[in-house]
């Protein structure tokens, strides 16, 4: 707000999610919303188009740094489908966040949310979580602390 006060002019368009409804998943939607979202930019001139993104298979590899992560290829081309996905419609990774989200709650909050059981501290491997969530038993807490990806479309 205090640029638009001043009369400075926006470059940049932030993204701050694109999500696909569970059942249209998998079928390449997302290639054309990307290219509906960099239009929105081009049609405003801006210069780019910059969105934190949650990798979609980091999930599967809680243990590798995210920082290492983002650096796997395969077949020549970025390892995660969905920076890949980015980096095809012209996107460049700018950097990782390792801690773009923190969720803490108690031992049972985590056991419930889980359902998994916790029986004494340490770290954890939870299904779709991108990295371990720590549990503390003597405090009764659990954190998880999500990393995630900066990308930014040059448009
Ligand atoms: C991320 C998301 C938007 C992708 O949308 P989508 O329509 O399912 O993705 P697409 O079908 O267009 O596939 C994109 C790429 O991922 C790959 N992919 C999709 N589902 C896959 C799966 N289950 N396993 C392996 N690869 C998969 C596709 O093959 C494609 O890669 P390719 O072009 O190299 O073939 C969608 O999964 C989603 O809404 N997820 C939940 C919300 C979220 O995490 N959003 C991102 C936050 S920034």
């Amino acid at each position: 707000m205090r640029d638009v006060d001043a009369s400075i002019d926006s470059v940049t368009l932030l993204g701050l999610q694109i999500v696909v409804t569970p059942d249209y998943r998998g079928r390449g939607l997302s290639h054309g919303i990307v290219d509906v979202v960099r239009q929105v930019a081009i049609d405003r001139d801006l210069q780019r188009l910059v969105i934190p993104i949650r990798p979609t298979h980091k999930h599967l590899y809680p243990l590798t740094p995210i920082d290492r992560y983002i650096e796997w290829e395969r077949d020549g081309e970025t390892f995660d489908p969905w920076l890949r996905a980015h980096v095809r419609a012209g996107a460049r990774i700018v950097k990782p966040c390792s801690s773009a989200m923190t969720i803490t709650g108690t031992v049972s909050d985590w056991e419930s949310w889980t359902g998994m059981v916790f029986p004494e501290s340490g770290d954890y491997i939870v299904p779709q979580a991108l990295v371990p969530v720590t549990i503390d038993r003597e405090n009764d807490t659990g954190r998880y602390v999500e990393p995630n990806v900066w990308i930014e479309h040059s448009l």
